[in-house]
């Protein structure tokens, strides 16, 4: 998740130390690249590459750079691959504007032709670029400076914030779409910036923009207006009182907690994303004509595979084979080729089991995408092309919009494979939000009774039966708990001679079998067993399970992703409950770079 940051000063003075201390400030944000520029009368200085903040500043000397006005950026890579030119921030075609953004404009590829063919010079693939450029076109017709913004911000469609500014003035301007933005005020500057953390160290008075406003900032004095009509809105600035620690969390006490409540919203950049992706044309194409399909990762990554192959088969008829990468070379590698094609889904894009699996894959000719949430990584390399994630850097070791994301993705291939208009899908968000404010104080108050037991198991059937297993994985990896993700019907099998008085057995219901749930339910009850019952109000469920964990109604497949968030809610206050950190569990790393 990109961030950025703009100061304006009363006098020129050295700004490189407070760039890179802002820039490092945002770091917790993830990055690939990063960039500064200073505006001095009429030059500006623009460093900028990939790497970490430290390296780059070091081998450009940032510390170097003097002017009144400042803007650094941290770029994570979503359109252009990281490299230098694709780096923030940006310059016009004459290097008399700079500027740089956060967050995705979706109508890039056809805005940059339309500059192209204008007459401006694109240098990069970058979107951070196409909203400097955005601007310059309206400037070079002839309007002020404020209309040209005003103007931009229709053009540009998506979720971001950006700052620009330009020589010979005495101002930056910024204004937010979709992503956070908020200024700050101090003694003879002011500043703007993503977020909070690299403003606080500098000053406490800040006014947070909301979507649509445009912020001019002097050194000694911000205004805020409207993007509809140009009008001045009044804002009084608050006072920041939260540590720097709760900052960064965004008040949440844990990054699992806040990345949870991040869902609907990077939900929702990703559809906007895939409706404007020309590789989600590349991927439906291949998956149509392909002989066999294979979504293959590892883990949650896994789960999600298996999502989308339920999802593939019930929606669009297409038969898809999901595989845990590294059963990919015995099981399949020797009976693919080149009439075949894999989706390697990966989080991290680093995890060796599956870049193995893709390796495998392409050896025997298979067409191999992506899909991925940090670009750059060596799987967008190596595949034919990725389709991003959207999810910003997801900290928590416990992975969960990364997981929803990919779901959703497929859901999304799913819709438009069957002809079937993804439009449906735009609830998506909303109802995400509505799952996690139903079920969160109910979740809470059954974590203790079920924290009793260090033995539990989740299960589910079709479109639920990836949601159990995810659900599982989650409650083991963050309580040190054994919980086992099943096919309900599998359970009577054999774990049913498990089942004592009061065992805990959580079921993620699938609207569309409810009466084999109720079955599987009363079989483990009328052994004594705890019935949790995760799904859309019914009076079936009511009737036969012990505690029934409402979701809102929405559509099968909707409703079936819908459960696992209850689930990653209860993981998270049982790790809480038992004294763990559930951002880093013991033993684990984000990143399984080892076979
Ligand atoms: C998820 O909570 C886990 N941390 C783990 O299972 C993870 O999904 C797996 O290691 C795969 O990672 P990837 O998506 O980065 O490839």
């Amino acid at each position: 998740m990109c961030g950025i940051f703009g100061i304006v000063t009363k006098d020129e003075q050295p700004l490189g130390p407070i760039l890179i201390e802002a820039a490092k400030r945002l770091t917790y944000r993830g990055y690939d690249s990063v960039g500064a520029a200073t505006i001095s009368g009429s030059k500006i200085d623009l460093r900028k590459d990939v790497g970490k903040v430290d390296e780059v500043a070091a081998k450009y000397n940032f510390a170097e750079m003097t002017g009144s006005r400042g803007i650094t950026q941290l770029r994570w890579a979503t359109f252009g691959e990281p490299s230098q030119v694709n780096a923030q921030p940006h310059l016009d075609s004459d290097g008399d504007l700079v500027g740089a953004h956060n967050g995705n404009v979706v109508n890039n590829v056809e805005l940059r032709q339309q500059f192209i063919a204008e007459g401006l010079t694109v240098r990069s693939q970058n979107d951070g670029e196409s909203c400097v450029h955005a601007v310059e076109r309206y400037l070079n017709k002839g309007y002020d400076f404020i209309d040209a913004i005003r103007l931009a911000y229709g053009d540009l469609q998506g979720d971001y914030a950006f700052v620009i500014g330009r020589i010979n003035d005495d101002k930056l301007y910024a204004f937010k779409k979709g992503s956070g933005l908020v200024a700050g005020i101090g003694e003879g500057f002011t500043c703007v910036s993503s977020d909070l953390p690299s403003i606080l160290p500098l000053t406490r008075r800040i006014v947070r923009l909301n979507d649509g406003e445009i912020v001019i900032l002097w050194a000694d004095r911000l205004e805020v207006r409207s993007v509809k009509d140009g009008s001045i809105l009044t804002r009084e600035p608050e006072t920041v009182t939260e540590s720097m620690d709760a900052v960064q969390k965004g008040g949440y006490p844990h990054f699992m907690l806040k990345e949870i409540h991040e869902q609907s919203q990077v939900g929702r950049e990703l559809l906007h994303m895939l409706e404007s992706s020309p590789e989600v044309e590349t991927v439906l194409e291949k998956a149509r004509t392909a002989r066999h399909l294979y979504f293959i990762g590892c883990g949650t990554s896994y789960h999600a595979c298996l999502a989308g192959a339920v999802y593939f088969a019930q929606i669009a008829g297409r038969a898809v084979i999901p595989v845990i990468a590294p059963q990919f070379m015995p099981q399949y590698a020797p009976a693919v080729n080149h009439e075949d094609v894999g989706v390697f889904v990966s989080q991290s894009g680093e995890t060796k089991d599956v870049l193995n699996a893709l390796e495998a894959a392409e050896k025997r000719g298979m067409t191999c995408f992506g899909l991925a949430n940090v670009i750059g990584s060596t799987l967008t390399k190596a595949a034919v092309c990725t389709l991003p994630l959207c999810c910003g850097y997801e900290i928590s070791v416990p992975a969960t919009k990364t997981f929803t994301n990919q779901v959703l993705t497929f859901l999304y291939l799913a819709y438009r494979l069957a002809g079937r208009d993804p439009a449906a899908l735009a609830a998506v968000p909303e109802l995400m939000d509505a799952a996690l404010e139903m079920t969160a104080p109910q979740v809470e108050a059954l974590a203790p009774s079920i924290n009793e037991w260090n033995d539990l198991y989740c299960l589910g059937y079709g479109a639920t039966y990836p949601m159990a297993l995810e659900g599982a994985l989650k409650l083991k990896e963050i309580t040190y708990a054994h919980c086992e993700g099943m096919l309900s019907t599998e359970f009577k099998h054999g774990p049913l001679s498990a089942v004592t008085q009061g065992y805990p057995i959580l079921f993620a219901v699938p609207s569309t079998d409810v009466p084999l749930i109720v079955s599987g339910i009363n079989e483990v009850t009328c052994r004594g067993a705890r019935a949790i019952a995760i799904g859309e109000d019914d009076p079936r469920l009511r009737a036969n399970a012990s505690e029934v964990i409402v979701i809102p109604h929405a559509s099968p497949e909707i409703s079936a992703l819908l459960t696992v968030l209850p689930l990653q809610l209860l993981s998270y206050h049982m790790s809480v409950l038992r004294g763990y950190d559930p951002d880093f569990p013991r033993n684990l790393s984000k990143t399984l770079t080892v076979d």
